[in-house]
């Protein structure tokens, strides 16, 4: 489906308005919706006044009405098995230790060519925030949601925190690194109006550019039938972070960053607040190792046990890829090797450095962006087009589709991987309780100073299970990396934590 709302991005400002295109008549979008089997949408046209029919049409016509048929015969006629044909082998990643015997590399070299990108401006920040954090249960953009510790500094906080301390650090005197933030049509006022409100977080309003993401509409099971949320609005969903592909060439984004000497995307997601928004080994690696193409790179932690719910990095057909876990199988997941480590251990962290060139190229091959989808049965709220009563289904009515960042990964010439720590950089906040929350996030944050406070020598009270019996939180504006801690001028640290403290530095 195209991008709703184009130009929807305004490089120079961050008062982008959802303004769907319009002007196309009844008469037309009737002909469209016959054509593709859809005109029951049109139900209740004659009872609409004057607003909400434009409305509807509107949002017809953001709708890629002529793929409809062909997306319902293979995706709710049939639900198709990811395409994992041709050899599955373990990737091949740039391990954490870079001194390993088997595979050597020299960080500091990667660390120091990384950091000449950025210095140059050659390096912008991408964050995909265009999901509905349904998961979660949060009634708002993700990226609203306390992520600190500590502070509970907004998830986008931490992010323009990072972004702030590398721009401090590396750049030279009047670059900067722009920050791009795709959200969805759903959420796109709420998150410029959140930036605003919080003052871009210390951010210059013009280097932060937002744009919305496409949408997809719901089908309904059995039918591939177009759902309506209400009588003049039809059941949209946002299209993935894959979608990120298109909407950064039809928003306009993927011009500005040409406009500004981008070169290379830094990609992360917003659920996450030790995200390394801007990593330079990593962007080093992606952009100068001898066997990456320099188009689109991944980082990855060893999987925590087969069942964690990380898309797995593996080489399928030849070609770097990302097995979604819902997609792995079971024998592939549970594979160990002599030692009983998992064979295909390398979880994705959704992290990626992907090069403009890449994107451009992405979007002018063939007939564009050419992304497979991924179906997922859903409960979607909608109006009963029989009473036009809405309902509120216990059980999946409907297909949603979306599309994969990852899927681009075999699309690239030759895509590296680098491992990395989580403790490190990976306390995502994915669910309310259990494994990905708000809880886990705090213990690795925690876990994480206190291992750096350490380093620095300051004293960690323990609890007697061996954690640390405080809550702990460093932002990137006091310390980057570990090491900033001891560097000379470094803040002045305490001697020691007390038993059951906060304390964020
Ligand atoms: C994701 C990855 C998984 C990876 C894990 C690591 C997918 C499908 N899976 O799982 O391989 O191991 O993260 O944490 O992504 N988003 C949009 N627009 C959308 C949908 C999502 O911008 O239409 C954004 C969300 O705002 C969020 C991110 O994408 O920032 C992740 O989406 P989510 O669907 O929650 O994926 P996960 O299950 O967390």
């Amino acid at each position: 489906m195209t991008t709703p709302m184009t130009p929807a991005h305004a490089p120079s400002s961050a008062s982008n308005r959802a303004s769907a295109p319009g002007g196309a008549s009844l008469e037309s979008t009737r002909a469209r919706l016959r054509a593709a089997g859809q005109e029951h949408v049109l139900k209740f046209w004659p009872e609409l006044d004057e607003a909400r029919r434009g409305a509807l049409l509107a949002q017809l016509a953001s709708v890629d009405l002529e793929s409809v048929p062909g997306l319902v015969r293979d995706y709710v006629h049939t639900k198709p098995a990811a395409d994992l044909r041709g050899t599955i082998e373990p990737a091949v990643c740039y391990p954490r230790d870079h001194n390993r015997a088997d595979k050597p590399w020299d960080r500091q070299a990667y660390f120091d060519r990384g950091a000449e990108l950025i210095a140059a401006g050659n390096v912008a920040a991408f964050t995909v925030a265009g999901g509905q954090g349904s998961r979660l249960g949060f009634d708002g953009p993700k990226g609203c949601f306390p992520g600190g510790a500590v502070t509970n500094r907004p998830l986008f906080g931490c992010v323009a925190d990072w972004i702030l301390a590398a721009q401090a650090r590396f750049c030279r005197a009047g670059v900067v690194i722009p920050w791009y933030v795709m959200t969805s049509p759903g959420n796109h006022e709420a998150t410029v109006a959140f930036f605003r409100a919080n003052a871009f977080f210390g951010l210059r309003e013009r280097d932060v550019m937002f744009f919305p993401q496409g949408v997809m509409p719901a089908l309904e099971l059995g039918t591939g039938r177009m759902l309506l949320a209400d009588r003049h609005e039809l059941a949209l969903a946002p299209d993935g972070h894959g979608g990120s592909i298109k909407a950064l060439a039809v928003s306009g984004a993927l011009a500005d960053m040409q406009a500004r000497g981008v070169e290379q995307l830094s990609y992360t997601q917003i659920d996450n607040p030790l995200v390394r928004a801007i990593d330079p080994v990593f962007i080093g690696l992606h952009a100068f190792a001898p066997d990456s193409s320099g188009e689109m790179s991944s980082k990855m932690v060893v999987k925590a046990h087969a069942g964690e719910k990380v898309g797995v990095f593996a080489r399928v057909g030849g070609k770097t890829s990302v097995i979604e876990y819902s997609d792995m199988p079971a024998e592939l997941a549970n594979r160990t090797d002599g030692a009983g480590g998992l064979v295909f251990n390398a979880g994705s962290i959704a992290i990626h450095v992907i090069s403009t060139a890449f994107i451009a190229r992405l979007n002018t091959s063939g007939s564009g962006v050419r992304m497979p989808y991924h179906r997922a049965d859903k409960k979607i709220a909608c109006v009963d087009l029989g009473t036009g009563q809405r309902l509120d289904p216990a059980a999946p009515n409907a297909v949603k589709l979306e599309t994969f960042v990852f899927d681009a990964l075999p699309l690239a010439e030759a895509s590296i991987v680098m491992e990395t720590d989580r403790i490190e950089e990976f306390a995502p906040i994915k669910n309310a309780t259990g494994p990905d929350s708000v809880q886990t996030c705090k213990e690795i944050q925690t876990l994480r100073a206190s291992r750096w406070l350490e380093k620095a020598g300051v004293r960690i009270p323990y609890k007697p299970d061996g954690s640390p019996d405080c809550v702990l939180e460093i932002s990137p504006r006091t310390a980057m990396f570990c090491a900033d801690l001891k560097a000379p001028g470094a803040i002045r640290l305490p001697a020691a934590v007390g038993n059951g403290a906060s304390v964020a530095l």
